[in-house]
């Protein structure tokens, strides 16, 4: 079916319309079929086909309505959505573009719009990476992704993600104000992958060590924060510019704690900068639910649990609150994208 070639996943129950799609496509991209929401993000899951593009059916994903926007934005961040709808559905069309949906088409379709429509969007759709952040960034994001002592790959993909999403939720809640434009999220998100480039400078025997480190270890560990910083300040030419206070912040301020617990500098409640504060919980549920040299995996469920009783550190009650909200797209995308 997909000869290893990228393929469109077209999601709907309706035979018909699969088969007539299938057959315009045929010439320039392989198609596979979901015929529920669940089949489709089994499709989509890490190491099976690659999936250039999601053609969904509006009227499968709206059944989802509480879900319609975190399916489809969970879904774009694997492969653009393309909605397909018809007659009367334009309002629907509307929310699902709004929510994340790159494209809508058409029924009845005819083979030049599909082709048209799906080719372009592929098209479009940018690569995972720092495609907002500056060359030096860029420079430090590839020194820190080939570094395989410090994080997997995967792990600095989950939290790009994980942010974005928990920055979303809790601006909706708070800062409805002061809306955050798409390049500022996409900055904001991007930069907590350098969360822990100030472990570049940190010694590989440490960084390698399978077991617990011993406390003479664990403070030279803890000062990766400020190092990071210190990397970040020597490429003065990125000082003025905004995303270098959000890689400044991140960088310092992931491990602070809300009750004053954490380092370098035990801040707390307030004096903790929000970004760097929701890099911390997501970063923290990542690796809760991911095996590391010095300790196994545990569930999502219980992840969330720990999370929520404060087992690995406090966390402000308001971004708890929110990190409960959307936890079950965390998990989706940590399913999508693991190591
Ligand atoms: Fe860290
Ligand atoms: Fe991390």
């Amino acid at each position: 079916m997909d000869n290893g070639k990228p393929t469109v996943l077209i999601v709907t129950r309706d035979t018909k319309d699969f088969q007539e799609l299938e057959g315009y496509l045929r010439d320039s991209y392989p198609a596979m079929r979901a015929e529920t929401i669940e089949e489709a993000y089994k499709a989509l899951q890490w190491g099976k086909t690659k999936i250039c593009c999601v053609a969904a059916d509006a009227a499968l994903v709206s059944e989802h309505s509480e879900e319609a926007g975190c399916l489809c934005r969970t879904m774009l961040r694997q492969a653009p959505v393309i909605v397909i709808s018809g007659d009367g559905q334009s309002e629907l069309e509307e929310r699902l573009l709004k929510e994340g949906a790159a494209e809508v088409l058409r029924k009845p379709f005819t083979q030049a719009v599909a082709l048209r429509r799906i080719g372009n969007t592929v098209q479009n759709h940018a690569q995972i990476g720092p495609g907002h952040l500056p060359p030096i960034l860029h420079q430090l994001f590839d020194a820190i992704m080939e570094d395989n002592n410090i994080h997997s790959k995967k792990h600095l993909i989950r939290v790009i993600y994980y942010t974005e999403v928990l920055l979303r939720c809790v601006w909706d809640k708070t800062g409805k104000n002061q809306p955050l434009d798409e390049k500022t999220i996409s900055q904001m998100a991007q930069a907590a992958a350098l969360h822990d480039i100030g472990k570049l400078l940190m010694p590989d025997k440490i960084l390698q060590k399978p077991g617990p480190l011993t406390r003479d270890e664990f403070e030279i560990i803890k000062t990766h924060t400020v190092k990071g910083c210190e990397i970040l300040e020597y490429i003065k030419t990125i000082s003025q510019e905004p995303y270098f206070s959000y890689c400044y912040d991140i960088c310092r301020y992931h491990h602070e704690r809300y009750d004053g617990s954490g380092y370098p500098e035990g801040l707390a409640g307030d004096e903790i900068p929000l970004l760097a504060h929701i890099v911390s919980i997501v970063d923290v549920y990542d690796t809760l639910i991911t095996k590391r040299a010095y300790k196994d995996a545990i569930s999502h469920e219980e992840a969330v649990q720990m999370i929520r009783n404060g087992q690995c550190g406090t966390f402000a009650p308001e971004l708890v609150e929110c990190f409960i909200k959307v936890c079950n797209e965390l998990h989706r995308i940590a399913l999508a994208n693991m190591d």
